[in-house]
């Protein structure tokens, strides 16, 4: 397994809960590969929900129970972030239309939500946390 370390601490970007994890550099980065979004502690900073950018792909991060889970961040019902939502037990409530995603499976759980969200790995390594997309 390859780890590709592409950022040290997660910096904010458009919206207040979003980070940009970039790859920088001229080296191309396998699809596959484990991206690193940076220290579990300090990128979620006391908070169960984070959203971020990996790859041009924005990933919701969901904290519970010391368990992470990753799905696509922007809604499948419309254009808003799963990670600005309201998280109950493992439920994020989208904060547009109030549908439910099940955050363990990516599950759309209520009306208006009709399709499921794509879920991506996570994995936690000496504190540090990485996620691999789902292609
Ligand atoms: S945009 Fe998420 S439920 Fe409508």
């Amino acid at each position: 397994m390859k780890v590709i370390p592409i950022a040290s601490a997660c910096t904010r970007t458009l919206h207040a809960a979003h980070a940009v994890v970039e790859t920088g550099g001229a080296a191309p980065v396998a699809a596959d590969a484990w991206r690193l979004v940076g220290a579990v502690e300090s990128c979620f900073d006391g908070k169960d929900c984070l959203g971020v950018t990996i790859d041009s792909v924005k990933v919701g991060l969901f904290r519970i129970d010391g368990e992470i889970h990753a799905l696509d961040d922007i809604c499948t019902h419309g254009n808003a972030l799963l990670s600005e939502g309201f998280l109950d037990g493992h439920e994020i409530e989208c904060p547009l239309h109030a549908g439910l995603v099940d955050v363990r499976t990516g599950r759309g759980t209520t009306s208006p939500i009709t399709r499921d969200t794509r879920c991506h790995e996570v994995r936690i390594d000496d504190g540090n946390l990485y996620v691999r997309l789902s292609r």
